[in-house]
């Protein structure tokens, strides 16, 4: 048989606009799943997205460039595993230069302890909490948790580190390094004292129930939470923020996985 050769461009043209409009449409589809999966219950996000500079006036643009107020010393975050990316390191170090008190939940490298000791003033104190990974197995991780296994996996795989970034800097001396659970973690002695915290520790649902609860009882009044890995990918992150969303005024830092609540001064 042939095909005439304007019958052969006419089939040739409807495959390729066929082709063309099934992607399209399939790249929506993939959008719109993301998007849903961002809007539990289809519902509007309990936690709204906010420019950081709508967040906090030190991040305004002076239509030169950022403003002064935001300048950090600033690190990369290539080669540090498990770390905060760009925009995170500046909101983080920009905060710190503000803060005399600093509690971080999650050391791993101290890679952000150094970002937030860096930047504190002089005088500043910086308490970090890390779990080490000994082989006793003793911290208290939920078996009822999503993912359980997983998640303690990935918990095990930070907590080998004993020697720490910040160590045998300048600035090593603003910091007290805290081994240890932090379900077991006594936060008495901080209540209301804490200037900025931040939430990155284990990543399962009930220990981000767990130390988000901490952490507010410590900050002061004020004072800033910044919780990381509200995304999706850490179902525990994300289910715990949102709840706690409903409760709180929480903002989703635009161009991060930030989470931010500032207790009323
Ligand atoms: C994602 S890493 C922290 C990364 C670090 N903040 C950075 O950005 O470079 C998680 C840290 O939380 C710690 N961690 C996990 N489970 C913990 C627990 N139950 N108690 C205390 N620390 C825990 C791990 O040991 C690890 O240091």
């Amino acid at each position: 048989m042939t095909v005439s050769p304007f019958l052969f461009w006419l089939l040739l043209a409807l495959t390729v606009i066929f082709a063309a409009a099934f992607a399209a449409a399939l790249s929506y589809a993939l959008r719109q799943r993301v998007r849903m999966k961002l809007r539990p219950n289809f519902g509007k996000p309990p936690i709204p997205h906010v420019a950081i500079d709508r967040w906090n006036e030190i991040f305004t643009s002076t239509g030169l460039g950022p403003n002064r107020q935001s300048e950090i010393f600033f690190i990369g975050q290539a080669g540090a595993l498990a770390s905060i990316n760009d925009t995170e390191t500046w909101v983080l170090g920009a905060l710190a230069k503000q803060a005399n008190r600093i509690f971080e939940f999650g050391t791993a490298t101290g890679r952000t302890t150094y970002v937030l000791a860096r930047n504190a003033p002089d005088d500043a104190r910086i308490d970090t909490l890390t779990y080490f990974d000994d082989g006793k197995d003793d911290a208290s991780f939920n078996a009822g948790d999503p993912d359980a296994e997983k998640w303690k996996q990935v918990v095990l795989a930070e907590s080998r580190y004993d020697k720490f970034y910040y160590e045998d800097t300048p600035v090593a001396h603003k910091v007290t390094q805290h081994f240890g659970d932090s379900a077991k973690f006594d936060e008495k002695p901080y209540e209301s004292k804490v200037d900025l915290i931040f939430v990155d520790g284990a990543h399962s649902y009930s220990y981000v129930k767990s130390d988000g609860a901490k952490a507010l009882r410590m900050v002061a009044p004020g004072g800033v939470v910044l919780w990381h890995d509200y995304s999706p990918r850490c179902p525990g992150v994300f289910r715990a923020l949102n709840e706690l969303g409903r409760e709180l005024p929480l903002a989703h830092l635009k161009g991060t996985t930030l989470v931010a609540y500032r207790k009323p001064a």
